[in-house]
Parts: C-alpha cells; sequence; structure tokens
C-alpha cells in the first residue's frame, strides 16, 4: 500500500506544557488546527504512523550520532521529559517490530539508516501524538534525523531518505501515515527563545507548499543559524516528507507565531 497520509506539524514543548500561559484564542486556534490534522489522520484509516522527527540528545549522542535512524521495536515509552514540565503523562506506545523491520530493510536499499530496538520518545514525537493520537492505539514507527549535533544531515541525504521512506512504505501491504515534526524559525533552550522570524517561516511553508525541491535544498545551514536559529536546521523533517510525496502540493491549514510556545506553530498536509 501507498502512503495514506502525510503531513507536518509543530512539536514545541510549551505547546502543551506552557498552554495556560499562552493568549487563550490563539491557543484554542492551535489546538483546533491539530484536531482537524487528527480527524484527517484517523479518516486515512492507516495501520501504522511514522514519524520523522528530530529529537533533541534523548537517545543519540555524540558518542555514536547516526544521520537517519527508525525505530524497531514492538512498543516505545514516553515522555523522556518530566510529566509536569511537559503537561505529558508518561505512557507506552505501540510499535510494530515486524513492519519496522521490513521498511527498514526497504529503506536500507536507498539510505544508510540506523535502527534501535530501544527508544524514549521525547517531546519531538510525544507533542505531536499527545494531539493526534491521544488513546495510543496507532503503532508508531519513530524515525530520526540528526538535526542537533553537527556535522548534521546534508539536507539532500534527507531528500533521499524521505525517497526512500516512499519506497518502503509502498513495499509494505500495510496502510502507512507519514509526518514530520519540527522546526521552522526558533531559538529553543537560547536566550533568543520566543523569538520567531515569521517572514522566514511563512518563505519556507510557501516552498514547501508547493514542493519547491530547488528552493529546500538551497538552505545553508550557516544562514538558516543566523536568519532562523539552530532549531531551523528541523527543516530536514519537513523536507522529508515532501520527498515523500514529491511533485504533490501541501497545504498549510495553520501558521501563528505564538512566543510562549517559542515557534511559529504550523500545522499542514500534503494534498494526496
Ligand atoms: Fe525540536
Amino acid at each position: 500500500m501507498s502512503l495514506v497520509f502525510a503531513g507536518v506539524c509543530s512539536h514545541a514543548p510549551g505547546i502543551v506544557g506552557r498552554a495556560d500561559q499562552a493568549d487563550p484564542a490563539a491557543k484554542d486556534r492551535l489546538y483546533d488546527a491539530f484536531a482537524d490534522m487528527r480527524n484527517r489522520l484517523e479518516a486515512s484509516e492507516p495501520d501504522a504512523l511514522i514519524v520523522v522527527a528530530a529529537e533533541h540528545f534523548a537517545n543519540f549522542f555524540m558518542n555514536n550520532m547516526p544521520s537517519f535512524a527508525m525505530g524497531m521495536a514492538d512498543y516505545y515509552e514516553g515522555p523522556i521529559e518530566n510529566p509536569d514540565w511537559l503537561g505529558i503523562q508518561k505512557t507506552r506506545i505501540p510499535g510494530d517490530k515486524s513492519l519496522s523491520e521490513r521498511l527498514i530493510r526497504k529503506v536500507m536499499e536507498r539510505s544508510d539508516v540506523s535502527y534501535a530496538e530501544e527508544w524514549k520518545f521525547d517531546h519531538g514525537i510525544m507533542v505531536p501524538l499527545h494531539f493526534l493520537t491521544p488513546s495510543y492505539k496507532l503503532p508508531i514507527i519513530p524515525a530520526n534525523i540528526n538535526c542537533q549535533g553537527p556535522p548534521l544531515a546534508p539536507l539532500n541525504r534527507a531528500w533521499a531518505f524521505g525517497q526512500a521512506l516512499r519506497e518502503a512504505a509502498d513495499s509494505v501491504p500495510e496502510r502507512i501515515a507519514l509526518i514530520g515534526t519540527g522546526g521552522i524559525s526558533h531559538w529553543p533552550a537560547t536566550p533568543d527563545s520566543g523569538k520567531i522570524n515569521e517572514e522566514w517561516d511563512r518563505r519556507f511553508l510557501d516552498e514547501w507548499s508547493r514542493c519547491d525541491k530547488d528552493a529546500m535544498l538551497s538552505y545553508d545551514d550557516t544562514q538558516s543559524y543566523i536568519d532562523a536559529g539552530q532549531g531551523a536546521f528541523e527543516i530536514r523533517t519537513f523536507m522529508t516528507i515532501s520527498a515523500a510525496t514529491e511533485g504533490i502540493e501541501g497545504t498549510v491549514h495553520f501558521y501563528e507565531p505564538i512566543p510562549i510556545f517559542a515557534v511559529g506553530c504550523t500545522i499542514a498536509t500534503i494534498n494526496l
């Protein structure tokens, strides 16, 4: 079966953890957009959801940092953060080891992906799941791109990883949903946290929604760091979804800078 759903969303921890500090109307608009994304995901009747994330030194460290990794376990746990801080209780999240192994074998034909049989989800996966699969019944296949520890995964290799994920999804009988989470401009865990470059975000989202491969691959990390903070390195997750659905446009359902959430909050889906 091919992909039945594809989209992208934000994963900033403040979206849940600092919800009570946001402008209530802005928070409600974002939460409504997440609910709409959840409805779209459920309507696609997926058997499993691949989450392409950019984790934050929760499982992969500078002693052995894979550019690309996928989970291969029957269950995962999360969040790794303090539940009181994140606003999400610790839970067990189902995986599907057999499906993971078949996907990984296929991805390996085009991309040098690592795999892990243990994986603790951080906010990069838990915040999206909190909104999109709150009953934690849908099997999750985690995937990670190194957006944290330089040298980062090159953008063109992130594109190739997305193409490999698509081929893998096409090769299994299960109905596969795919989301990318991360970015876009933000300066998390720095004195500039809360700063958002809306103009930069809107330009990138325009390119993303048109699946403008050349434009997205032309970003330079040094310039992105200056213009959009180190959090912008996570555009790799959005680009991976574009690569997996190359040639198909997307729709940005929601974009709004919400400083207390420290990011321009984004909800978008591919027009499959
Ligand atoms: Fe992040």
